[in-house]
């Protein structure tokens, strides 16, 4: 698909409804929806009310719906939080810094005859307002707030949306099924939820 235009989000209402009528198509450009969500400047106070942290796992923060295209949330990473290896369950996945820094880890899937260790194919750190994507064909990731003392917030989109997904197991490459679940909804607090964190493996 072509691009035409390159819309630029002013404020993060602006990338919403660009994000609404590029999923209206049948099939998306990865790299347009990569480079809008990356020319969005990632202000605070637009998306402060979705940011709540809890004090031991990463959070997830229903943001929009996308008229059942994608879900579009917000991660909210305490100091040394992460996820576990996991996969995309063939959905996209774009995944946007809105504050702090990320290690993401790629991982080959494993193989089902060998029971190792997972074999990591790369790792970069992620800076305030990159975009990366993934999906399941590219390999399996895992991200972190490797900081001591900063928090990190991300805004990640996914579609279509997906409620579970599968965790591997880095030494062994076992895989679970997880339920995965939202910290908030909308700004408000969706109690007695989990995440799918590395403490779940
Ligand atoms: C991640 O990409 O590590 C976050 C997974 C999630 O959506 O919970």
């Amino acid at each position: 698909m072509e691009q035409t235009e390159v819309m630029k989000p002013e404020t993060l209402n602006d990338l919403i409804n660009i994000l609404h009528k590029l999923f209206e198509a049948d099939e998306i450009n990865v790299e347009e929806v990569q480079d809008i969500m990356e020319s969005y400047e990632s202000k605070p106070e637009e998306w402060m009310k979705y940011a709540k942290f809890d004090q031991f796992r990463y959070t997830r923060n229903l943001v929009d719906e996308g008229n059942g295209k994608f879900n579009l949330m917000l991660l909210c990473w305490g100091e040394g939080h992460g996820s576990s290896i996991h996969d995309h369950t063939d959905s996209h996945c774009f995944m946007k810094l809105l504050q702090g820094q990320l290690k993401e880890t790629l991982f080959e899937w494993p193989d089902h005859k060998s029971h190792g260790a997972m074999v990591q194919k790369s790792q970069r750190i992620l800076q305030e307002n990159q975009c990366a994507y993934i999906n399941d064909s590219i390999g399996l990731h895992r991200v972190e707030n490797v900081s001591h003392t900063e928090c990190a917030v991300s805004l990640h989109l996914y579609s279509p949306p997906f409620q579970q997904c599968q965790t591997f197991d880095q030494r062994t490459g076992h895989k679970n099924t997880v339920k995965m679940t939202f910290w908030s909804k909308f700004g408000a607090r969706t109690p007695f939820e989990a995440t799918v964190s590395q403490e779940n493996n």
